[in-house]
């Protein structure tokens, strides 16, 4: 028998066809307070949660017998994945059951925004104040809705509020263009174009580095007066503070927020104000959505239980066995540099070819899947692995390839990734390993050099002139940015260079623009490694 604890509330359906299983002993700990579940979980083999529940290590730790989390949702930014991983559980999610939940809880934040609804019910129902001057509103109809993240939320979000009669602007950089536009949408290459001419704005991106506080005090000031802010995705995606000082200040005319950055949350600063519309992680409440939900993880934790499949799994590592202790190296570095790639193009790669050459020609496949995962990493919801990434960017039409590399080249094993983006532009980096154990990457856009693929990297593109370097350094400088290391690579024939500058901290974007105005500067991009 495997036992089976229920730790947030989900739908009976999901508990009927636990309860119905001859190998499986459910319990039920919805009620259990959050700091004495994980002592009451020793013997467990399978959990369930929702976003209620934070499995961080120290939860863990008490799990001696776990082998399966079933998240009863898509979110899984409150399990500490990595421990899991290292402990051997299986993570899987329910990634499509609540989306149409989240798209009408959307649209229904958003038209109580446009229309104060839940203040004039409030006024009529319990204070008996028949006001229909003060409670006026403003229509959808005409207005610009500008949705950041056209995943499966945010497209369902756009095809409701065009039926309303709003035109959108779409920000996604990791999406093919048409799936905006196929559908009267208009799809934007910068945030501040979004930022700038919309009236409403909602976000609907996964929470990773790169959306933490996206939406900050400079976006806020970059808005139009009166706009609507709406989020049902991920408290911190909008910084709380700037949002506060927004409303304050009556640049926001109306906020509506399902989730904060810490929760639960009862007495949030944000409450304090009439056009604040808050519920309590309310997106995915529908009986439908929780029955699919539940119905579709009691299957799965089950399945996984079993040995039968691990579908929607989050962090299964494939079989490393068969490679050699070099070819090991390489997949590291080649998740490395397909995260370096999609950070430095930030967007739509159409294709992406893996050219291998030497002993690890033989790990062509598995170099393809760990390059697709760094590539996939920061755009998507998901936690990607190496199950799913091959689905994953199959789903999003990026074409993987792999070659043979024919060129000659002075390396014993040497790794190329090529890919085309932004419809007809490319890029290329190559990388290897100098032995001991020395990921380096080696060659980019015609330019020859060597660094390693860690830590805060800023790639600048210059013209070949006196000063510019000089100059770089100096702003640096200025805003005390201690340079770990500097690399600059020559390429005589177009009078160009490239740099690739590490630094201790991460630069600010603001510092960034700073140096592109430098006379003699192209080009300017930062990557997290
Ligand atoms: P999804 O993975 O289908 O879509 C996310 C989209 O965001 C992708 O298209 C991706 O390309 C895009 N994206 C990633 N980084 C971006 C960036 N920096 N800028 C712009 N776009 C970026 O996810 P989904 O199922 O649509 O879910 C969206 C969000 O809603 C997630 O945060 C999820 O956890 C949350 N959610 C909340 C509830 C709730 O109860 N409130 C319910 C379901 C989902
Ligand atoms: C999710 O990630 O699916 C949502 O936050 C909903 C939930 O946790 O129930």
């Amino acid at each position: 028998m495997f036992k089976v604890v229920v730790c947030d509330t989900i739908s009976e359906k999901g508990i009927d066809i636990l309860k119905n299983h001859k190998e499986i002993d459910v319990e039920i700990k919805t009620t259990t307070p959050k700091d004495e579940l994980p002592k009451q979980l020793r013997d467990a083999d399978a959990i369930i949660t929702r976003s209620a529940t934070t499995i961080d290590k120290e939860f863990l730790s008490y799990c001696e017998n776990l082998k399966v989390i079933g998240r009863a949702g898509v979110g899984v930014d409150n399990i500490d994945l990595d421990e899991a991983s290292k402990k051997g559980i299986v993570v899987i999610n329910m990634p499509t059951g609540n989306t149409l939940a989240a798209t009408e809880h959307t649209m229904t934040h958003m038209l109580n925004c446009l229309r104060f609804m839940p203040n004039a019910n409030y006024e009529l129902k319990y204070k008996h104040i028949w006001n229909r001057k003060k409670w006026m509103g403003i229509e959808l109809h005409g207005k610009t809705l500008g949705i950041i993240g056209m995943g499966r939320i945010g497209s369902r979000v756009a095809i409701r509020a065009m039926s309303f009669g709003a035109n959108v602007i779409v920000y996604d950089p990791y999406i093919k263009k048409e799936k905006a536009t196929s559908i009267g949408a208009k799809i934007v290459d910068d945030l501040s174009e979004l930022l700038k001419n919309s009236d409403i704005i909602t976000i609907h991106t996964p929470k990773t580095n790169e959306t933490y506080n996206m939406i900050d005090k400079k976006e806020i000031e970059m808005m139009k007066d009166d706009v609507i802010l709406i989020n049902c995705a991920r408290g911190g995606l909008y910084n709380e503070k700037a949002l506060y000082d927004g409303l304050k200040s009556g640049k926001i005319r109306a906020l509506g927020i399902d989730v904060f950055e810490n929760e639960p949350q009862e007495n949030h600063p944000l409450q304090e104000f009439d056009n604040v519309f808050v519920t309590p992680h309310l997106g995915a409440n529908t009986y439908e959505s929780q029955i699919r939900v539940a119905e579709g993880i009691a299957n799965s934790v089950i399945d996984a239980l079993l040995g039968r499949g691990y579908e929607n799994a989050v962090n299964i590592k494939m079989e490393e066995e068969e490679i050699s202790e070099l070819g090991k190296q390489f997949l590291g570095l080649a998740e490395r540099m397909g995260s370096f790639l999609s950070q430095y193009v930030k967007s739509f790669t159409k294709s992406i070819t893996i050219y291998t050459h030497g002993e690890i020609e033989n790990y062509a496949n598995s170099l393809s899947l760990f390059v697709s995962v760094g590539v996939l990493k920061n755009m998507v919801d998901e936690h990607i692995n190496y199950v799913n990434a091959p689905y994953i960017t199959k789903e999003r039409g990026i074409e993987i390839k792999s070659e043979i590399y024919k060129e000659k080249t002075e390396f014993k094993n040497y790794l190329l990734i090529k890919a085309e983006y932004d419809d007809s532009k490319t890029i290329e980096i190559g990388g290897t390993i100098f032995e001991p154990n020395k990921a380096r990457i080696v060659y980019m856009n015609g330019f020859d050099m060597e660094i390693e693929l860690a830590g805060n990297i800023i790639v600048f593109q210059n013209y070949d002139q006196p000063g510019v370097i000089g100059r770089v350094g100096a702003i640096l400088g200025k805003y005390d940015i201690n340079i770990a290391d500097f690399r600059l690579a020559r390429k005589d024939e177009s009078k160009e260079a490239l740099s690739f500058i590490k630094t201790d901290e991460e630069v600010k974007d603001e510092i960034l623009k700073e140096i592109l105005n430098i006379d003699g500067a192209i080009a300017i991009t930062k990557v997290k490694l």
